[in-house]
């Protein structure tokens, strides 16, 4: 069988998590080349050497630039803060590598349409890991609003909360700089959100923005007792409107106490609605108006059927997912794009159109005013 030699960069929270796709995939989904977990890189020779045994790579690497001029490199996976991705993306494009990329694209819509210009040129194929597309109940419903089942939509509504940062004490890391994150929860949680609705919705008209930080000086990291200044928002509120007419009302927070990584989503249609929440990620709630009168109500929808998106590769009906096979779906796509030379969404254009969106966000929060898009 073909086999693609993957170069991953950034080995943290998200290189841990797509090194066990990459290694997964073909032992569950009918890939159309085997993927070869071959260098992974990061800035510190210690952890990256300890995470390339840990994760299953080959070789450790410290230059990213290294990587990227290994003529047997196939692929680059960028897992890096947010400062370094347009830097890689469009070093890894012209050296003819696939790239996919984590979320946000990028810190900016400058940065963002320069690495779409890149990959365009390179004729490479590019992808956003945007995973909770992939969540079978998220994928499920995609199919249900594209085969008209919610009839015409007039409702998003999507709520993205964590509270990690809510302690006052917590220090000024990575996502809490400007300079490297580009913004805060918007970028970070509101980026998802904004992409599952134009996912399942579709593009935005105009939005109108609300940032907030609300601790403004933290500790710094490397010295416990001098404080810096924190440049992103803590937290976001997005009204928006969709070129089809529909509604948007989105909160992303990293100050919701109780809630960790929870995102949920109504949508409502002419015909009927739809309910999602991550931390029940196996349902799906569906309401039809066409139901009998006296039986209408929600219906659980356990989305764990062979029929069902990707679940058909993983266990028998029941037998329930969880957040790292999301990383294998996405990554299952990018081969078979990567084998055919297709397209695989969300591509680097989502990326730039996403990007459009959150800039518009920050800059109708300072104005106090509407943006269009
Ligand atoms: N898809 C998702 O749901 C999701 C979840 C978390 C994070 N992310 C995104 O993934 C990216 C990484 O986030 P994380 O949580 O893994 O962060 P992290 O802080 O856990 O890891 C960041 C990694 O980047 C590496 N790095 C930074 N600069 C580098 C450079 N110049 N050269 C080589 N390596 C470098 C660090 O060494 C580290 O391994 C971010 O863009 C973040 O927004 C996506």
């Amino acid at each position: 069988m073909k086999t693609l030699k993957v170069g991953m960069i950034g080995y943290k929270f998200m290189g841990k998590t797509h090194s066990n796709a990459w290694r997964q995939v073909d032992k569950f989904f009918p890939v159309s080349a085997k993927p070869e977990l071959d260098t992974i890189c990061g800035r510190d020779k210690n952890g990256v050497t300890n995470a390339a045994k840990q994760y299953g790579w080959s070789r450790a690497s410290t230059r990213w630039q290294d990587v990227i001029a290994n003529p047997e490199i196939d692929i680059i996976d960028i897992n890096t803060a947010n400062d370094t991705h347009a830097e890689i993306a469009i070093a890894a494009a012209k050296a003819g590598k696939h790239v996919l990329c984590e979320k946000p694209l990028a810190r900016t819509v400058a940065e963002a349409a320069a690495m779409l210009e890149a990959v365009k040129k390179a004729g490479v194929v590019h992808m956003v890991c945007h995973n909770y597309r992939r969540i079978p109940a998220i994928a499920l419903a995609k199919k249900m609003i594209t085969s008209g089942d919610l009839g015409r939509i007039y409702h998003y509504r999507a709520r993205y909360l964590q509270d990690w940062i809510i302690d006052p004490e917590f220090p000024l890391v990575w996502r809490l700089r400007g300079k490297i994150a580009g913004s805060g929860a918007n970028g970070d949680i509101n980026a998802h959100i904004i992409d599952l609705g134009r996912y399942l919705v579709g593009e935005f008209s105009a939005v109108c923005g609300l940032l907030k930080t609300f601790i403004k000086q933290r500790p710094l990291p490397e010295s416990k007792t001098k404080m810096g200044r924190v440049t992103v928002d803590d937290a976001v509120i997005t009204l928006g409107k969709f070129k089809n007419g529909a509604l948007a009302c989105l909160e992303a927070s990293r100050f919701a106490a109780g809630r960790k990584n929870h995102i949920q989503i109504e949508i409502n249609g002419s015909k009927g609605s739809l309910v999602f929440d991550f931390e029940d990620m196996n349902r799906l709630k569906y309401f039809n108006r066409d139901d009998a009168a006296d039986r209408q109500g929600y219906r659980d929808i356990i989305v764990t059927e062979a029929v069902h998106p990707y679940v058909g590769a993983w266990w028998p009906p029941g037998h329930i997912i969880g957040y790292e096979h999301t990383f294998v779906h996405t990554i299952f796509d990018f081969i078979e794009a990567v084998v055919k030379g297709k397209s695989v969404q969300p591509t680097f254009a989502d990326g730039w159109q996403n990007q459009k969106v959150l800039e518009a966000v920050e800059k109708s929060s300072k104005q106090g005013r509407w943006i269009k898009l």
